[in-house]
């Protein structure tokens, strides 16, 4: 075997994300690549195969035993019989398919199955927290302990919750600090491209932000590794700090963060 061949090989192999044995991807799964101009449902792909990233507990034989105290119990979307109510509480409007299934907002994503609490939309509530003034500007972002990037300290909602109260109590929770007695602007309501998300759940999140006159005290908890204050002039400046720090952006947040920048920016 020549060189070139052996290294090819090689990269193939490492490029292979392994099935487990029941034929399960794990969570971190890419999916099939979905090209642009089929991303969107209404465009007919027969051939279309996403890469389903249930995780075990959340698999129907599972499910049938112990129901995660985090979960759903449907083991498909037609369980599910209340689409009516969920789609017209939703903060991003979704359709059904021909088989009653929600469907992504976005189109297709490349991934089937379920790594959320629910099919459908699952709603997550993103406070954040800027101190300082347009001389210097601080963020405050946390240390996610399941995936290990710098985000927003943000949650989910829980059942019978308001965005605004889950807003305040995920912060406190994270890192100790209480702006209850804050006003808050709502920046926007909108999917998130969590790296859980399939063709049937995802993630939408109210983002708020919260300005302080100068940084407060803010110490790690719950699903926090860490909380730290990083500099917030501008989104490059936000990333140079975080990965000087040996640290990385947690990127499907970078949206939110940028709308936050430009309400701050604004004159
Ligand atoms: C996080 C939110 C985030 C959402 C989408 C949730 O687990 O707590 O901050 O916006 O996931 O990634």
């Amino acid at each position: 075997m020549s060189e070139t061949e052996t290294s090819e090989t090689t990269s193939n192999t490492a490029n292979l994300v392994a099935l487990d044995p029941d034929g399960y991807a794990p969570v971190n799964h890419p999916g099939v690549t979905v090209p642009e101009d089929r991303r969107c449902w209404s465009v007919s792909w027969p051939e279309y195969t996403p890469t389903d990233i249930t995780p075990p507990e959340l698999r129907p034989s599972a499910l049938a035993a112990h129901v995660p105290a985090w979960a759903e119990a449907a083991p498909t979307p037609a369980e599910v019989h209340d689409w009516r109510r969920r789609r017209a509480a939703a903060l991003v409007p979704f359709k059904l398919d021909e088989r009653g299934w929600p469907l992504h907002p976005h189109g297709r994503t490349g991934r089937t199955g379920r790594n959320l609490g629910k099919w459908g939309e699952n709603q997550a509530a993103d406070p954040i927290v800027a101190a300082g003034n347009s001389e210097q500007r601080w963020v405050l972002l946390i240390t996610r302990d399941d995936i290990g990037t710098e985000a927003i300290p943000g949650g989910m909602v829980d059942p019978g919750e308001t965005a605004p109260a889950a807003l305040v109590r995920e912060l406190r929770e994270e890192t100790g600090v209480d702006l209850a007695d804050h006003r808050p602007t709502i920046l926007g309501r909108d999917v998130v491209a969590d790296w859980r998300q399939t063709d049937h759940a995802w993630i939408t999140s109210t983002s708020a932000l919260y300005q302080l006159p100068a940084r407060v005290t803010a110490i790690a908890a719950d699903d926090a590794l860490d909380a730290t204050w990083w500099p917030f002039d501008s989104l490059d400046q936000l990333d140079t700090a975080v990965t000087a720090a040996g640290r990385t952006l947690y990127a499907a947040h970078r949206p939110l963060l940028q709308r936050a920048l430009d309400h701050l920016n604004q004159p």
